[in-house]
């Protein structure tokens, strides 16, 4: 790689600093100084609306003043002890946690340093407890970045990597809009979660342990859990003796308008884990939330030294309160209905964008050629020319993907989602040649 022209996401390196010649993936020339709720400051006095929420983490946006005093406070008492002793923040956290949890999740796991983590874990205790060993999860998945998580996703991230792992077994998604089934939604009678019980009976080892998924992709193109669709596989679930883990990591703690993806579509999951958003303003936490009989695995197979940390605990603990005081999923759910009908009103005069969809602040732009192909090099040209105009944006699968994403600070103002559709709705019609 031509490590002085082009940067991790394959813009192009005007102004290459020479000090950043050692960092292993080459950042952005963008150099930032100062963030304030959904805005972004760079050295230079200028200024972005980030439409990602940092890593899709900031619930709460960019140092929100709240969190501060909790770090500046709790920094001067304790910012580290090991798990094994009892912490006021990580008790509050706990009691918060179980508060807020799905229906029959009682036990708090938060012995885990990231999301990638916290699934490890939530599968090694499906692991432990069944006596079985396979995983199923869905095509699109992103489950983390670990040796396990990678092989739990799709296939372009398994690819270079020689450690294989059996057991692991992809389902199609349901993909409504392209049904790997060629079926129509509303006559299909969710045969991809019927053709599950084929997967299990003919391409696995025959221990299924856990189905682990996301209710709505995070990074493989934002798609919405049909109705009825995840009450289907909890039933499947139950009937074949597997474990349901939800990975919320993105959609847990409001974005969807809820405090989780569970509460939004009537389904409680065995297992649900957790990251992100939790952080509040960028803290590191993770976690697991169970179904009581699913505790008793032994401390020493599921930890990790960053787990449960005093400082992210004290953070998670604040944003848990802030989540739940009086109209703040309002507001996600408000802010997000308008977004979508903003987008969905633009859409048909843009040729390009063949599907807007999601839930609260979750929201994806698919965008086609002109065949009605994914194309995500027009994706990517349009997250660059957003920027460009002062819009942060990311698109899915690391860039190999062909949906826009939309997932600003859970803080956002209906006056700053309007700045920002002030900004790309122009911008979509003009790429689209069509005269605003
Ligand atoms: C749905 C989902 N699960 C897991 C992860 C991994 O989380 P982390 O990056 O904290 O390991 C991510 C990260 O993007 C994610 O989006």
């Amino acid at each position: 790689m031509n490590a002085e022209t082009f940067t991790f996401d394959g813009r192009k390196q005007n102004s290459f600093d020479p000090n950043v010649r050692n960092f292993y993936f080459l950042p952005d020339e963008l150099k930032v100084t100062r963030g304030e709720g959904v805005y972004l400051y760079t050295d230079e006095g200028r200024r972005f609306l980030d439409c990602s929420a940092g890593t899709f983490n900031l619930s709460l946006g960019y140092s929100h003043p709240e969190i501060v005093s909790v770090i500046q406070e709790q920094a001067e008492k304790l910012i580290h002890v090991t798990s094994k002793f009892q912490v006021d923040p990580v008790n509050a956290l706990v009691r918060g946690l179980a508060e807020v949890a799905p229906p029959g999740l009682t036990k708090v796991h938060l012995k885990s340093s990231s999301g990638s983590d916290a699934n490890e874990g939530a599968v090694k205790i499906a692991q432990h407890l069944s006596g079985k060993s396979d995983v199923i999860s869905l095509f699109r998945a992103h489950l983390g970045q670990t040796i396990a998580m990678t092989q739990a996703g799709a296939a372009f991230r398994r690819k270079p990597f020689a450690f294989q792992l059996p057991g692991m077994l992809h389902v199609p998604d349901p993909d409504c809009r392209r049904c790997f089934y060629k079926q129509e939604r509303s006559t299909c009678g969710l045969l991809c979660v019927e053709r599950i019980n084929d997967f299990i009976d003919y391409a696995s080892s025959g221990k299924v342990a856990c189905l682990i998924m996301e209710p709505i992709t995070g990074n493989g193109g934002n798609l919405v859990a049909p109705d009825g669709y995840l009450q289907a596989l909890k039933k499947l679930c139950e009937e074949r003796d597997i474990i349901l883990i939800f990975d919320e990591v993105q959609t847990g703690f409001g974005r969807t308008g809820r405090m989780f993806a569970a509460d939004h579509f009537g389904v409680a999951p065995h297992m649900l884990t957790f990251g992100k958003g939790l952080g509040g303003s960028g803290m590191p936490i993770a976690g697991i939330l169970t179904q009581e009989h699913l505790s008793g695995v032994p401390g020493h197979h599921i930890n990790s030294t960053f787990g449960g940390n005093i400082l992210s605990s004290a953070v998670a603990a604040k944003t848990l309160e802030i989540l739940r005081r009086p109209g703040f999923l309002e507001n996600v759910r408000e802010v997000g209905d308008h977004i979508m009908a903003r987008l969905r009103a633009i859409a048909p005069k843009v040729k390009f964008i063949f599907d807007v969809r999601g839930v609260g602040l979750m929201i994806g732009i698919e965008i086609v050629d002109a065949d009605g192909k994914p194309d995500a090099k027009l994706t990517n040209h349009l997250a660059n020319l957003a920027q460009d105009r002062g819009l942060l944006m990311r698109t899915s699968l690391y860039g190999y993907g062909n949906v826009l994403k939309i997932r600003p600070a859970l803080v956002i103002t209906k006056a700053q989602a309007d700045e920002m559709l002030d900004i790309l709705e122009p911008l979509l019609l003009e790429v689209a040649g069509v005269r605003a």
